[in-house]
């Protein structure tokens, strides 16, 4: 074998190496960056929305809708009345969800459950919801942050 060869052949090696060492930290580093730094996320600036039609959702239902950059949930109770709140849970920001054999709103993802105003019932959320005004508006059931 040629001394020019192996050198060469070496030098590809360590390049090669330390390529795969740079791609490796780039891989590890900047999730953890990303985790520790996360990108800022905007207080929604909308301040109200049409969630839904009246006579969408039938009671003991509920819908999950956009309210800005944040999910909302509207809730048509068992007793006929609308309700809407934030979804995202107090404890580590999962979308909520409505359980309609309990009639609670409920977070699976640690069993956090709150009560049709919002109350936290059980669970680790160390907060209530956020609630919004539900008004409508001909046919348009619409949330508004509370003022
Ligand atoms: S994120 Fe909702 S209970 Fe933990």
């Amino acid at each position: 074998m040629c001394p020019r060869q192996f050198m060469s052949r070496r030098a590809f090696l360590g390049i090669l190496l330390k390529g795969g060492t740079l791609a490796l930290f780039g891989a590890t580093l900047y999730p953890l960056a990303r985790y520790l730094y996360p990108p800022r996320r905007g207080e929604s600036s909308v301040s109200n929305v049409a969630a839904a039609k009246v006579g969408e959702l039938m009671p003991n239902t509920a819908k999950v809708f956009r309210f800005g950059n944040r999910p909302g949930i509207l809730i048509h109770t068992p007793k006929g009345e609308y309700k809407a709140f934030s979804a995202v849970c107090t404890h580590l920001n999962c979308t909520v969800q409505y359980n309609e054999e309990a009639s609670i709103i409920w977070c699976a993802c640690h069993n956090g459950k709150f009560d049709l105003n919002g109350g936290v019932i059980s669970g680790p959320p160390p907060r209530p919801l956020e609630a919004y005004q539900v008004n409508l508006r001909g046919d348009e059931i619409i949330v508004a942050k509370q003022v």
